[in-house]
């Protein structure tokens, strides 16, 4: 079955970044899934703000939202001429760029958006709006074609299980694992989802299994401690997951606990796919361990829905992404196909030997 038998007006519903000419404008996930609301960006520091936050968050979703944020920087902007915007609007780059360190589409993007600018003319505010508007169309292009690779890897009647928010929510549509799953429901290859709550910020209980429902699609929340016992009972076939940095050697950066389902996949037979689109690749980085992961608060372990469950003094530390290495991931799926066992080698020949998606 193609993608085009996929019926997204059912199955791709979540808008999460809405560009209305004159502001960004951001669904919040902090405030899932019981408000639905909008924050309005007027400025870049607005979105480098809402993205070290995580009113938006997700790989593709931050590259995105930061290529919009470029374009609001431009506005505060007065020069005719593109060289001279170029130099002012680097501060303003950094700060979106320094607003997380992990997920790999946001340097990306803003790589992006400067070629853009070097490219340009004296229709160089155009030119960045242009190409913002690009980085948020191929995305959604790029998630519906791994939907249909990836969901082809899937037999008929399995079960699969997900983690974090690898959805609409993380991405300018349709998701990359989610999509994958939503294909894979549409196809009838999917008859179970099964959705890892994602501690401490519970990405999957708060948003993955809203998300499904909006589309009609079931998925059964575990705790995140019930993954091997789930894999254990045979009804999963798969772990399906996103991914916030593909090295050269294919070791991928995902959130907290994705490193821990694939050495328990491997133990129990249960196939490991990662679906990210080629923004996430990084040809630069050669292996997992020189990967900067992200530390957020320890506040965000010492408390659930800002109420404190743990005694004053007791220290926490909260790393937010894992690596998995290469040896444990059966198939990475981006948009350009499907590479089964990935290592260095394979890598090289889907995306050559410099930043595969760098532009
Ligand atoms: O901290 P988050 O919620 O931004 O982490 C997101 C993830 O780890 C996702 O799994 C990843 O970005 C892939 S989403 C398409």
């Amino acid at each position: 079955m193609t993608d085009a038998a996929i019926d997204y007006a059912r199955y791709d519903r979540i808008r999460p970044i809405r560009w209305t000419g004159e502001a960004l404008e951001l669904l919040d996930q902090r405030k899932l899934p019981f408000a639905v609301e909008y924050l309005t960006c007027r400025t870049s520091d607005d979105v480098a703000e809402a993205i070290r936050a995580l009113a938006v968050r997700g790989a593709p979703a931050i590259g995105i939202a930061a290529a919009w944020g470029v374009v609001l920087a431009e506005r505060a902007i007065e020069t005719n001429s593109a060289a001279d915007a170029s130099r002012k609007l680097e501060p303003a780059l950094d700060r979106l760029n320094a607003a997380r360190p992990t997920a790999v589409n946001l340097a990306w993007a803003l790589a992006r958006m400067r070629g853009a600018l070097a490219r340009a003319g004296d229709d160089w505010r155009a030119a960045l709006e242009r190409e913002a508007q690009a980085i948020d169309s191929e995305d959604l292009a790029a998630n519906r074609r791994m939907g249909a690779l990836g969901a082809a890897l899937i037999a008929p009647g399995s079960g699969v299980l997900t983690h974090c928010n690898p959805g609409s929510l993380a991405t300018a549509g349709f998701g990359t694992a989610l999509g994958v799953i939503r294909a894979g429901v549409a196809q009838g290859r999917i008859d179970q989802v099964f959705a890892d709550e994602t501690r401490p910020w519970l990405q999957g209980a708060r948003l993955t299994v809203w998300e499904l429902q909006q589309d009609g699609i079931d998925a059964t929340l575990i705790a995140d401690a019930a993954a091997s016992h789930l894999m254990k009972t045979g009804r999963v076939q798969w772990v399906v997951v996103g991914a916030d940095r593909i090295c050269a050697n294919g070791d991928t950066a995902n959130k907290i606990g994705t490193y821990q389902l694939a050495i328990a996949a491997r133990h129990h037979g249960v196939r490991f796919m990662v679906v990210a689109p080629s923004s996430t690749v990084d040809m630069a980085t050669p292996g997992g361990e020189a990967i900067h992961i992200e530390e957020r608060d320890p506040g965000e372990l010492h408390a659930v829905g800002g109420s404190r469950t743990v005694a004053e003094g007791v220290a926490a530390w909260n790393p937010v992404f894992d690596v998995t290495p290469h040896e444990l991931i059966d198939a990475i799926v981006t948009e350009k196909g499907v590479i089964e066992r990935p290592d260095e080698g394979r890598m090289r020949a889907a995306f050559g030997a410099s930043a595969g998606s760098a532009p």
